[in-house]
């Protein structure tokens, strides 16, 4: 028996079922990670050019960050979420500084998930509305609040939790009710104001808008120019929270700080996550002032908010992003993987995205599949998601080197010409 096999062994043993499991057949133990790479028990190599789902954005024990928690950890790991400190504070002006103004207040989170709920009960709060607006193929998270307002049904049907919420199409120019329509964001746009103004529609007025400015598991769908800004005006012109959720494209992935930049729109409520905390759980909700100050003292609480190591790991991370210009590195290097993918795959369904976020939509799961098991063989990580889980998604530390990009790009050409 292989280490890794033991490892695996061990766990299976005793784990509850239902864990997710990644890069099949045999899930890659993880042993070690630096930089882009990930070893297994074994000490093999891997490039993971998915960045443990997007996490990694400054790269995987970026020494800044792991100085910041060594250093963290010898004067303060734990601080109740119900008493201030400095790194709070620290924290927070950061996180405004990269925040699209007029976004100025904060409340923090410690998953994904838990952020989307907290924007969701503010926006109730706020509106005194309960309905919530989402999209098909969204993937807010998986707790009992936020999967209410999953794409997927099925995510729902095994934890026997209702949807609470009205779906939209998601305006996906590929494969959407509108795909070939001149503009399917229009048409999307259409049906939801039709939702929202005409009084017969039925759909209660709601509370918000979640949508991702990019859908990230749903297959990395950039929606049509304008759809975010139309998003916008409806939401003003029905007095509705517009809520993005940039958990997954936020971040420098998309190129951007965050992928509503590409448009120039700014929401009321912002979700952010996964790389922000540099390899470590953090997320928040940055918002407008009018609505973040909502709340009496007391609604928002868990032990482990404000936890001083990822506090401090966030801190260092947006450091990195800022001062390594790995926004502008996303961008360049990510419309280098675009152009040569776009012109060396011409066979594949769908190549897009921006940014070091790409999709390559195949024709089916069973593809897909085959195609991440190819590239694991070759010592190479991507994701896969998409409606009918056929698309493989890239999305790579921000600072992968370019050559390094390329030999993941070769191996990607090599499976799927
Ligand atoms: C866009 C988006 N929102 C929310 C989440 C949920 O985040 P978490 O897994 O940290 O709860 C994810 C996770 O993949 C995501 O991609």
């Amino acid at each position: 028996m292989t280490s890794s096999e033991r490892v695996r062994e061990r766990i299976r043993a005793v784990e509850g079922t239902g864990m997710r499991t990644f890069w099949e057949p045999e899930p890659v133990v993880w042993a070690r990670t630096e930089g882009c790479h990930v070893w297994d028990a074994e000490g093999r190599a891997y490039l993971d050019l998915y960045a443990g789902f997007a996490v990694a954005n400054v790269g995987y024990c970026h020494p800044r960050v792991t100085e910041a928690i060594r250093e963290q950890a010898g004067v303060m790991t734990h601080c109740p979420s119900a008493a201030p400190s400095e790194m709070r504070a620290e924290l927070y002006e950061r996180l405004l500084g990269i925040a699209p103004p007029p976004l100025d207040r904060v409340l923090l989170a410690i998953t994904g998930a838990m952020a989307n709920e907290t924007a969701v009960q503010l926006a109730r709060a706020a509106t005194g509305r309960r309905s919530v607006v989402t999209f098909s193929g969204a993937y807010p998270g998986r707790t009992v609040g936020a999967v209410r307002y999953a794409g997927k049904r099925a995510y729902r049907e095994q934890f026997g939790v209702a949807a609470d919420a009205y779906f939209v199409p998601y305006p996906d120019p590929y494969r959407s009710p509108w795909a070939g329509e001149s503009d399917p964001g229009e048409a999307a746009l259409r049906l939801l104001e039709n939702a929202l103004t005409d009084p017969a529609s039925g759909v209660e007025p709601p509370a918000c808008v979640l949508v991702e400015p990019i859908q990230g598991n749903g297959g990395v769908v950039v929606p049509p120019h304008g759809f975010l800004r139309g998003l916008r005006e409806l939401c003003d012109r029905t007095e509705t929270v517009l809520v993005f959720d940039e958990i997954q494209c936020g971040f420098g992935r998309s190129g951007r700080v965050w992928a509503c930049d590409h448009e120039g729109v700014v929401p009321d409520l912002m979700t952010v996550g996964k790389g922000i905390g540099g390899g470590l759980a953090l997320a928040a909700l940055l918002g407008r002032s009018k609505l973040m100050t909502t709340w009496e003292p007391d609604a928002v609480t868990s032990t482990f908010l404000a936890n001083a190591l990822p506090t401090a790991a966030a801190c260092a991370a947006i450091d990195v992003l800022r001062e390594e210009e790995l926004v502008e590195r996303s961008a360049r290097l990510g419309a280098h993987a675009l152009t040569r993918l776009q012109d060396e795959l011409a066979g594949v369904g769908d190549v897009r995205g921006r940014g070091l976020f790409l999709g390559l939509e195949l024709d089916d799961a069973e593809l897909a599949t085959n195609a991440q098991r190819a590239l694991r063989e070759r010592g190479v990580l991507v994701g896969r998601g998409g409606r009918y889980g056929n698309v493989l998604i890239l999305a790579p530390p921000l600072v992968i080197e370019d050559n390094v990009l390329d030999g993941g790009l070769d191996a990607a050409v090599e499976v799927l010409a």
